[in-house]
């Protein structure tokens, strides 16, 4: 697996007309101090209202502040979203935000915006750590804490069903970083809780339908689940669907946790369909443009910008439905 990776890493890198080594050795790209900057914005994909709701963020920030942002939709293919950056590069932009769809396969990307002398801010999921590093290939990560959530939402589990559970988790994209440390958070917290247990765990690729449909599956396997951890709002949506097709109640006969606070998330606790939804919060406009002006103005910049997130259930999500996406 690990030969693999460096193979799919080194012939990367090696399209790119560059050795790993020598990319490894440059120095971080600076940011000249402008008024007006031409930025590149690549998303991963704009199926959920997440995306949607994050795009609208830098898009706002970058018209509010006068900068050109020069913005692509990867369409959920790692393989375009390394296209569309080296078409930023080409365009001349001078940073570039990426939201990497998976942790390994946008490393080529990095390192190539990193040998044209162009700054990459990471925003909201990580690359593989083993490969880049922020301060040294890209200029620093942007985000939630995954592993948090995924504790958060356990606890929520636990509390709501005094620690008895069987478990079907839904996650996220494979090899993307939301779905690998939400599952580990969650996992971790569990692991000293005899009566809470994954019967099943697949992954419903962050999408609505993908999710109703492993619900389905994993619900006919596993009558007698419990519980469902889905890794975002998109899949638990799914998932209501797929319990209610199955003649069963969502929120009382299977309860349901979930990542991301969408607004149908929050109209499900509202109807007592969920249980509850880590925040994870969106809108990373005003956060991702003043990391890039403190960046450019010779700041040393931390390594992980920390986004803070709140937690809904029945307790709050009725005040607080009328500011979701
Ligand atoms: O990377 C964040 C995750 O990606 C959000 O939880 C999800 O909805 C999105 O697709």
């Amino acid at each position: 697996m690990l030969r693999r990776t460096f193979l799919m890493l080194a012939a990367g890198v090696a399209t790119l007309g560059v050795s790993a080594a020598a990319v490894s050795a440059q120095e971080l790209p600076k940011l000249k101090q402008k008024d007006k900057y031409k930025v590149g914005f690549a998303q991963t994909e704009s199926n959920n209202p997440w995306r949607i709701a994050q795009t609208e963020s830098m898009k706002a920030e970058a018209e509010k502040l006068g900068h050109q942002l020069v913005y692509t939709d990867a369409a959920g293919s790692a393989a375009k979203q390394v296209a569309d950056v080296n078409s930023m590069i080409a365009q001349g932009v001078d940073l570039i935000f990426l939201a990497p769809r998976e942790e390994k396969p946008l490393i080529p990307a990095v390192m190539a915006a990193k040998r044209a002398g162009i700054p990459v801010i990471l925003l909201d999921r990580n690359v593989d750590q083993n490969l880049a590093k922020a301060g040294r290939d890209y200029v620093t990560f942007i985000g939630s804490d995954f592993i948090e959530q995924g504790k958060r939402a356990a606890e929520a589990l636990d509390k709501a069903t005094n620690g008895n559970a069987k478990i079907i988790q839904l996650e996220g994209t494979t090899g993307s970083s939301p779905a690998n440390d939400r599952r580990k958070g969650f996992e971790e917290y569990i692991k000293n809780k005899p009566n809470m247990k994954i019967v099943a765990s697949q992954s419903g690729d962050f999408a609505r339908d993908k999710g109703r449909q492993v619900a389905e599956t994993l619900l006919q396997a596993h009558p007698d689940a419990t519980a469902i951890y889905a890794h975002n709002d998109e899949m638990a949506i799914g998932a209501i669907s797929a319990l209610e097709a199955a003649g069963k109640k969502p929120g009382q006969d299977v309860t349901i946790v979930s990542i991301d606070g969408t607004r149908d998330a929050l109209q499900a606790i509202i109807d007592g369909k969920m249980l509850a939804t880590v925040e994870s919060n969106p809108r990373f406009g005003p956060k991702a443009f003043e990391t890039m002006a403190r960046y450019a103005k010779g700041e040393q910049i931390e390594p992980w910008v920390v986004v803070p997130d709140r937690f809904f259930d029945k307790s709050n999500a009725k005040q607080l439905i009328g500011e979701a996406y």
